[in-house]
């Protein structure tokens, strides 16, 4: 796209054919390094209105696509009371969307039986807003990211990374995770749907490049970074040390606010101690238990729940107010952020 706009541009003016040519060939040279052409690139930009009252509010689950076994439906029917009770304007997915391998297609059932007819209370009819998690990148990674879907129902949009803005209030940055993670890459028992992402190497230097670049121009009081694995966690799978390499330097550059990512399938808060950063895990949107938390720094970790839940923001230009919920609806951790407003706004 990049190759044919400058080229068209080029031919626009009046020349003979040879420099015409030249130009071209000038153009298409220039562009072929895929170094050059990423720097074209940027991140896909949504904007979702806040209310009236200038907040929003929103639920955050992950790791939930199983049919409604391991209490998926009664995770799903806690979200639709508090989803109402909160007023929620959508609802964000940390990714694993859909066990043990993705979706094989845009026709496959499980989109209907795992998402669609689950998560069917009145206030869950909104926006959902999905990363892809590792189980479903052994799927078909394209039919998750298909408008198709989207025709099935509308509350669907998944893509690998993009950006979501709620006015001045948030900035959320959605990032695709799994593609850091060398054990994949490596991993013989399972498929993985690598299509889009090699080379590998390139794919993650643009991408963090381009987080780099979305998050230097985001003006928004709140800056949330969402994906699917942790970069700190005392679950199953712990800290992830892809991310602490090549994610965690530039959020802590550009002041983000929160991480939120699924993986581990538990409930967890951890307040960085060297940057304002909170690390929130909701994974629990279905199969949880697995019993085995490391030991962590006991001053960084606010809260753990192993079980099902899932979690909700409250966000205004001046405040967070964070809650986590178990598998009946119950709070079992709260924590509120707040910032100083200049006082010229
Ligand atoms: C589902 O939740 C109930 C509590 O309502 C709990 O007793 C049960 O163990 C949970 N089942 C699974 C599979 O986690
Ligand atoms: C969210 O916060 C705003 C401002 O504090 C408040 O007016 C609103 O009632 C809160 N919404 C919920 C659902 O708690
Ligand atoms: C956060 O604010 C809410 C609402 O004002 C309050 O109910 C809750 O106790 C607060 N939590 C903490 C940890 O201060």
């Amino acid at each position: 796209m990049v190759v044919s706009n400058l080229a068209m541009a080029c031919l626009g003016y009046e020349t003979t054919r040879a420099s015409r040519l030249h130009l071209v060939l000038v153009v298409l040279v220039f562009c072929i390094s895929s170094e050059i052409i990423s720097s074209f690139a940027e991140l896909q930009k949504f904007e979702h209105a806040p209310k009236d009252d200038g907040s929003i509010s929103f639920l955050v689950v992950g790791d939930w696509g199983r049919r409604g076994f391991y209490n998926q439906s009664k995770v799903a029917l806690q979200m639709g009371w508090i989803g109402e009770k909160l007023d929620i304007d959508f609802v964000i997915s940390t990714g694993d969307n859909f066990y043990g391998d993705g979706l094989k297609g845009v026709s496959d059932p499980a989109f209907e039986d795992s998402f669609k007819n689950i998560y069917t209370a009145k206030s869950l009819q909104k926006q959902w807003y999905s990363v892809l998690g590792n189980h479903d990148y052994r799927g078909n990674t394209e039919a998750q990211l298909s408008p198709v879907l989207r025709k099935i129902d509308s509350r669907w949009l998944c893509l690998r990374s993009f950006i979501l803005n709620a006015a001045d209030i948030a900035d959320f940055f959605f990032v695709d995770t799994t593609p850091f993670v060398t054990k994949y890459i490596t991993d013989e028992k399972h498929l993985y749907d690598w299509r889009a992402i090699s080379p590998r190497g390139t794919y993650i230097a643009n991408l963090v490049k381009d987080l780099e670049e979305a998050l230097r121009k985001s003006s928004a009081k709140w800056k949330i970074v969402i994906g699917h694995h942790a970069i700190r966690s005392a679950g199953h799978h712990g800290d992830t040390p892809e991310l602490v390499r090549h994610l965690l330097p530039i959020l802590k550059a550009h002041n983000v606010d929160m991480y939120m990512n699924g993986h581990d399938h538990c409930l967890q808060h951890i307040s960085s101690l060297d940057s304002p950063i909170q690390y929130l895990t909701s994974g629990a949107g279905s199969k949880a238990w697995r019993g085995d938390i490391k030991r962590y720094n006991s001053q960084a970790m606010k809260f753990f729940h192993d079980g099902q839940g899932f979690m909700s923001l409250n966000l205004t230009r001046s405040d967070a107010h964070i809650v986590f919920y178990d598998v009946l609806g119950r709070v079992l951790h709260t924590w509120n952020l707040s910032k100083q407003l200049h006082s010229a706004v």
